[in-house]
């Protein structure tokens, strides 16, 4: 199997990153992690790349034309999947149209629910009965492409913002190479 050139973007922990680190280093696993791209010089995420030896770029999002350092990157490394894993930014149109239903990002709630930041927040202060995740390719509008997989639990009484992300998270982990999978199944 050929496995798909994939860049991961990140900008925090990377615990998905890792993950997916993880997953790549089965042979019948379709991607391989050749680039990360990560907008915070802080992250936790880079020790990965760095124990990994993947090959990083940081991108300064604060910079005019970041968007074509990226772009140029994606092309420098031959990238034909991207893989959004925690990376707190919007993609601009430019990146979306070049990689077309090829850029897949993973959220911390069940689409079209609680779209954008502040998820747990939101999901308590609305009394959900039940969230998840959900992986799914993106477009130009936020948080909104097709889904790809969802994965729900039932909020239990003593729920908080820290319980719900370490809940989350948890399907987030088989969530997003099960995704992978499914897009990758009829290739
Ligand atoms: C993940 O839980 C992901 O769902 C969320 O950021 C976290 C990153 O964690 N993404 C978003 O909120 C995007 N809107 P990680 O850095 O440990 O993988």
């Amino acid at each position: 199997m050929v496995k798909k050139k994939t860049c991961v973007f990140i900008s925090g922990k990377g615990s998905n990153l890792k993950n997916l680190i993880n997953c790549s280093r089965d042979k019948n696993f379709p991607i391989k992690i050749s680039l990360v791209i990560c907008n915070n010089k802080n992250a936790y995420g880079i020790s990965y790349v760095k124990k990994y030896q993947i090959p990083y770029v940081f991108i300064d999002t604060n910079q005019k034309n970041y968007e074509n350092k990226i772009l140029y990157n994606l092309m420098k490394y031959k990238i034909s999947f991207i893989c959004l894993a925690g990376y707190m930014k919007i993609i601009s149109k430019k990146i979306v149209n070049t990689y077309k239903k090829k850029i897949i990002n993973v959220h911390p709630s069940l689409l079209p629910k609680f779209k954008g930041l502040n998820t747990f927040t939101r999901i308590l202060e609305n009394k959900e009965k039940k969230t998840g995740c959900t992986v799914h390719y993106v477009n130009n509008k936020l948080d909104d492409g097709e889904i790809i997989v969802k994965k729900i639990f039932f909020l239990e009484k003593n729920d908080n913002e820290k319980t719900l992300k370490k809940k989350t998270q948890i399907l987030e982990y088989r969530a997003f190479p099960e995704a992978i999978i499914k897009v990758f199944r009829n290739c």
